[in-house]
């Protein structure tokens, strides 16, 4: 079967937030959220900082496996380090090294990747200097499990966010309305970043409907 991430919704140059899964030498597994560039149809690129279990993993096997699921309590488990073993399905990579590797059970697609390309570099910003990787990795196996998956996009949840407090604006106080604006400006940058076309153009709209109404943004 031809790998294409169209196939469950991931397009190119978009950013999805993910759950990866690794596994070190010794066999002990690991999960966390990380967001995921697409860079062709059979391409991702990851940007992770040093210093955690995943990037440790990644760096040892070359390859990892990207879940895609929208449940928030595997979000929060994964992020929490918390993801108990039976959420987890063990396997072994036929299509490379013949090692195990590791998926969430009842993720609604999840796939093998292999590095590609592994670069590192200091990132400083004004809080601190921190070093990064930058990893190009190839897309070696993909597994459907649930035809009606999507992938979770932050953009999506800022807008309706902004949505929901645009139709309160001129109900509430004005302190409310000030913490609404400051909300909105920074659903705007989560949307500039990681929305699509159609995000981009919603933001604007409510954008520019604020700013007829009278609103300083
Ligand atoms: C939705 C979400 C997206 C994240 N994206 C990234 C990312 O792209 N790069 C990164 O370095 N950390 C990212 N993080 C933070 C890592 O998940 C966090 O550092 C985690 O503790 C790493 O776990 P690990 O040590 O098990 O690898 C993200 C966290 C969340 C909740």
């Amino acid at each position: 079967m031809e790998i294409d991430l169209t196939k469950i919704g991931m397009y190119k140059d978009q950013q999805y937030e993910v759950i990866i899964t690794t596994i070190d030498n010794k066999g002990k597994s690991n999960a966390a959220p990380f967001g995921l560039r697409v860079l062709e149809d059979n391409e991702v690129f990851l940007r992770i900082f040093e210093g955690g279990t995943t990037i440790k993993n990644i760096k040892e096997k070359e390859e990892f496996i990207v879940n895609v699921t929208t449940d928030p309590l595997m979000f929060t488990l994964a992020t929490t380090n918390t993801i108990p073993d039976e959420y987890l399905t063990r396997i072994s990579n036929k299509t490379a090294t013949n090692d195990e590797l590791v998926y969430l059970t009842d993720a609604d697609a999840y796939f093998i990747c292999e590095v590609k390309n592994l670069k590192e570099a200091l990132r400083e910003d004004e809080i601190k200097s921190s070093d990064v990787n930058y990893i190009k990795s190839e897309v070696i196996e993909l597994n459907i499990k649930n035809k009606c998956v999507k992938p979770m996009n932050r953009a999506i949840h800022a807008l309706i966010e902004s949505l929901v407090n645009y139709s309160r604006i001129n109900i509430v106080d004005e302190n409310t309305q000030k913490y609404f604006l400051e909300r909105f400006l920074e659903s705007e940058r989560v949307i500039k970043r990681v929305g699509n076309e159609k995000e981009k153009e919603s933001i604007q709209i409510l954008k520019e409907d604020l700013i007829n109404q009278g609103f300083e943004i």
